[in-house]
């Protein structure tokens, strides 16, 4: 059964399906465009590719070849952007275009930014693969790359004019990633809807064809839908769009001093809640046995909850600073006022920050 979600925004509103088998939907869209006489294009990861050899037959039927590129940071570059626009412009895409990124959160990310320059601004679809980017990043239009200073340094808000959320592709999705994905799961129930993270703390392992996947899936993208319909580009100067970051400060910092090799983006946000929910305890928001819910839900999903190796602080919180939550010269957290409600911090002293490092094998 396919589920029905909309992004309610007031100029780009979109529907998200979610379902265990959307390969008929893939082929409804698709041809519909294709009638309404729009090239339709792919951008997919080629793992996904190769694991999914009749997906590429259906999408090479569409007419081209599609651009395969590998799912891992290097790809969110500005060497790979620059290839990608060379094959749009030998693809001869016009403004009527259409890219479906088929993929993690790294094609997603990459192929929205594509779309959005592109021609100032091509249509797109997002086709995840990943559970990370079906419940996290193909939803809510940020898009974008890295550069050698930080994470996500160069992007726009764009949103795709659909997602296609179909959990058989998680089939073969190694348990590493399944468990990246877990992270934002997580941190869906910790930041709005305590009885989502207790559904995980009781579950906190699941698999591709779990009855219930679909639905704690659509729980997610429901809270980010929402979330985003209120703040699409971030601007409040508390709260909204800025909560779904929790955790985040500490894990881009702990992706960007590794070199984006030590740990999966989900991994570093698996460790970056613990991080956040310590904090919560120091601000007196969460209490001793809250923090230690939250720790042992976070490993038994698969995640780390201290660092493998120990990186140096100073790097860590020297890359802190670099991230694009920085207001004012002043680190921005977002820290656990409960289970299930999360807040912005501008006032987090360092030396804080720096003994949370130091508890989690920082040296
Ligand atoms: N735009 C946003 O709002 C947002 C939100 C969260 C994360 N992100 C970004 O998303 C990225 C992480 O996404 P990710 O975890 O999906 O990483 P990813 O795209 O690197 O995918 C992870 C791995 O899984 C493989 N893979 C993907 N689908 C598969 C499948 N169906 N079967 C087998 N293997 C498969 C990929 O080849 C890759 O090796 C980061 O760059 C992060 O910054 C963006």
């Amino acid at each position: 059964m396919t589920e029905i979600l909309h992004v309610d925004l007031p100029e780009r509103s979109y529907p998200i399906y979610i379902g265990t088998d959307l390969g008929d939907i893939f082929i409804e869209v698709t041809s519909r465009l294709r009638r309404d006489g729009r090239r339709v294009v792919v951008i997919a990861d080629q793992t996904v590719a190769r694991l999914y050899p009749d997906l590429l037959k259906r999408v090479v039927a569409l007419g081209g070849k599609p651009l395969l590129l590998p799912g891992n940071e290097r790809t969110k570059s500005l060497a790979v952007l620059g290839k990608t626009y060379d094959w749009m412009a030998g693809e001869m895409l016009d403004r009527h275009s259409i890219v479906f990124a088929i993929g993690g959160g790294v094609i997603g990310d990459l192929t929205g930014f594509a779309a959005a320059s592109y021609l100032r601004g091509l249509d797109f679809y997002q086709v995840p693969t990943s559970l990370l980017a079906m419940v996290d990043s193909s939803v809510g239009g940020k898009t974008g790359i890295n550069l050698p200073s930080g994470k996500n340094m160069v992007g726009a808000f764009w949103q795709p004019r659909g997602v296609l959320v179909d959990t058989a592709f998680l089939e073969k999705l190694p348990a590493r990633q399944f468990a990246c994905g877990m992270a934002e799961i997580i941190k869906y129930g910790l930041l709005a809807d305590a009885d989502l993270f207790h559904q995980v703390e009781r579950t906190p392992v699941w698999r591709w064809n779990h009855p219930g996947l679909p639905a704690l899936i659509f729980e997610c993208c429901a809270i980010k839908a929402s979330i985003v319909a209120h703040d699409e580009r971030e601007t409040r100067p508390s709260g909204g769009r800025a909560l779904l970051n929790l955790g985040h400060t500490f894990g881009h910092a702990l992706e960007k001093v590794t070199s984006y090799k030590g740990y999966g983006h989900g991994e570093a946000v698996g460790l970056g809640l613990v991080l956040a929910a310590r904090l919560s305890q120091k601000l007196g928001w969460l209490n001793a046995k809250e923090v230690e819910r939250v720790e042992k839900t976070v490993h038994a999903s698969g995640l780390p909850v201290r660092l493998r190796q120990p990186v140096a602080v100073s790097k860590l919180l020297a890359a802190m600073k670099l991230d694009k939550k920085v207001r004012d010269g002043k680190l921005r957290f977002i820290a656990l006022r409960a289970i299930g409600q999360a807040e912005t911090v501008d006032d987090v002293p360092e030396k804080t920050i720096r003994s949370l490092w130091l508890q989690a094998g920082a040296r």
